[in-house]
């Protein structure tokens, strides 16, 4: 069974021990803007890297990436529906990404990538790629509330990834996920907005899932 298979309607709501935005946010959020990461990067996210920014150093158009990008469904259907862009599907999971997934998304415009994008997003911040959309597709949600910093805008490379894109695009069945990276991106001075998703054709297989189960799908669109 491909993850576009994936087994439907039988996806739980997320329970969580927070029951709104977490108390440290704005404290946690505060620390890692006024203090950069200087991890050293992981050889293979930064060989990935190398070779991706050969290719966009070539390319003179729009940059659209997908981060967390699964099977990579959604970088398909992204490069389908923008054929003059390049899109650039990140996963650190090998095998995820390297599933051959039959669908009708076939395009030539796109690359699939395995790399841990605590590193990756660092490196695409520091050679100032001109990211157009930067998407960010059901992460995975960390619903507890000691798990903060596992969330994306929890965590330290939280000043890169909203540095990231004109627009950033995040979608997740958990409203309180988007209501703190909302609240974290206007902390960093992007505004962005929260609305439902209601299109008919599921951009990824969490997505069409979590439908599937009648579960609601939200959207946060920062500018
Ligand atoms: C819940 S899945 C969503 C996948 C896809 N966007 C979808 O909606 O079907 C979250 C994905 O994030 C990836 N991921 C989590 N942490 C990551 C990291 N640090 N770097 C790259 N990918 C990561 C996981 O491997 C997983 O494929």
């Amino acid at each position: 069974m491909t993850q576009t298979q994936a087994p439907m309607g039988d996806s739980k709501a997320i329970i969580s021990n927070q029951p709104g935005v977490h108390e440290k946010l704005d404290e946690i959020v505060r620390k890692h803007l006024a203090h950069r990461s200087k991890k050293p990067y992981q050889a293979h996210t930064e060989q990935a890297f190398n070779e991706m920014n050969a290719i966009v150093e070539n390319f003179d158009g729009e940059i659209i990436l997908d981060s967390c990008c699964g099977v990579g469904q959604s970088t398909r259907i992204l490069a389908k529906q923008n054929p003059d862009a390049l899109v650039i599907g990140i996963d650190k999971s090998a095998h995820r990404i390297n599933r051959n997934i039959d669908d009708v998304w076939q395009a030539d415009n796109y690359h699939l990538i395995r790399a841990d994008l605590n590193d990756f997003y660092r490196l695409v911040a520091a050679a100032n790629w001109p990211v157009s959309k930067h998407y960010i597709l059901y992460p995975n949600p960390w619903p507890k509330a000691k798990h903060i910093q596992r969330r994306w805008h929890g965590s330290a490379v939280f000043p890169e990834i909203i540095s990231i894109g004109s627009e950033i695009i995040l979608r997740s069945n958990w409203p309180i996920y988007l209501q703190e990276f909302q609240q974290a991106a206007a902390i960093a001075g992007r505004a962005g907005q929260l609305t439902q998703v209601n299109e008919a054709e599921p951009l990824t297989p969490f997505e069409a899932k979590y439908q599937a189960s009648g579960q609601t799908c939200w959207q946060l669109r920062v500018e």
